[in-house]
């Protein structure tokens, strides 16, 4: 019988409708959690939320761009007036951005990224923790990359923002870990999904792939599992914590 751990629980997952994030959904709802999908891209969304219905799973869409305050403050409301409770956040929407060197990068790339992989985060924290701390507690992930922790030449935005991530992640556990608020983040490797197919060719993702220890690149699930462990009661006196699962990336 599967684990129902997540029984009683609500969460949200920010992209909710694909890739990474659908895999966490979905591990939620077979958990028992009800899952709110929030993604900017309604057809997928609605799609996604379907099929994890047609399983059993108790779920909802909410159409939200995460780089809109205002969007993030609507579906934490919607959340609330639909189940009653926020007990887990995963926030992970994100982008991949421009490739080019700082001196060509535009403007409006930078702002864009750091928008949307990083002011979001904060957007999405900002409305949620005070609906968690209404709800008794709660466990929020935020997903960073192994581009938290290290440089990627083309790519300076997305670095940035994950790199920030970190920090706003360790400033929020320090903030609420007396109140029931675990905040941790979560490091990928090169995760095969549709950001990464839309990015790359055939002869660089082997070349990626080749990059990881253990010479592929990573699934959607790999990551779905570690994040289930951290917004489940088995990761109690985890918080403030960076987590990789990146088959040996920066182990190099
Ligand atoms: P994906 O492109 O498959 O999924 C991202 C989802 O976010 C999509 O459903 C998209 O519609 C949604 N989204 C994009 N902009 C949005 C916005 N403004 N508001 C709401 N939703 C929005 O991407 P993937 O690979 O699953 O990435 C998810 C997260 O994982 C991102 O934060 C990414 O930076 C991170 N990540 C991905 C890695 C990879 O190799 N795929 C590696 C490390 C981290």
């Amino acid at each position: 019988m599967a684990d129902r751990q997540f029984e009683g629980k609500v969460a949200i997952v920010t992209g909710g409708a694909s890739g990474i994030g659908y895999a966490c959904s979905a591990t939620l709802a077979r958990g028992g959690a009800r899952v709110v999908i929030a993604d900017i891209d309604e057809e997928v969304g609605t799609r996604a939320v379907s099929d994890l219905k047609l399983e059993g799973g108790e779920l909802m869409f909410a159409r939200t761009d995460v780089g809109l305050p205002e969007d993030v403050e609507a579906l934490v409301d919607t959340a609330m007036r639909s189940y009653g409770r926020l007990d887990i956040a995963v926030n992970n929407a994100g982008i991949g951005g421009e490739s080019a060197p700082v001196g060509d990068y535009t403007l409006d790339g930078w702002r864009r990224v750091i928008n949307i992989n990083l002011n979001s985060v904060f957007y999405c924290m900002h409305y949620e923790i005070p609906r968690m701390l209404e709800s008794g507690g709660g466990s929020i992930v935020n997903m960073a990359s192994i581009l938290g922790s290290v440089g990627f030449a083309n790519s300076s935005a997305y670095v940035a923002a994950k790199h920030g991530e970190l920090g706003l992640t360790k400033s929020a556990a320090l903030e609420y870990a007396k109140q029931g608020i675990r905040v941790n983040s979560v490091g990928p490797g090169f995760i095969m999904t549709p950001l990464i197919e839309k990015a790359m060719d055939e002869a660089t993702r082997a070349a990626i792939s080749n990059l990881h220890a253990m010479g592929r690149m990573g699934e959607p699930q790999e990551v779905a599992e570690l994040v289930a462990f951290l917004c489940s009661d088995k990761a109690s006196f985890m918080t403030g914590g960076y987590y990789l699962v990146d088959g040996g990336y920066t182990a190099q």
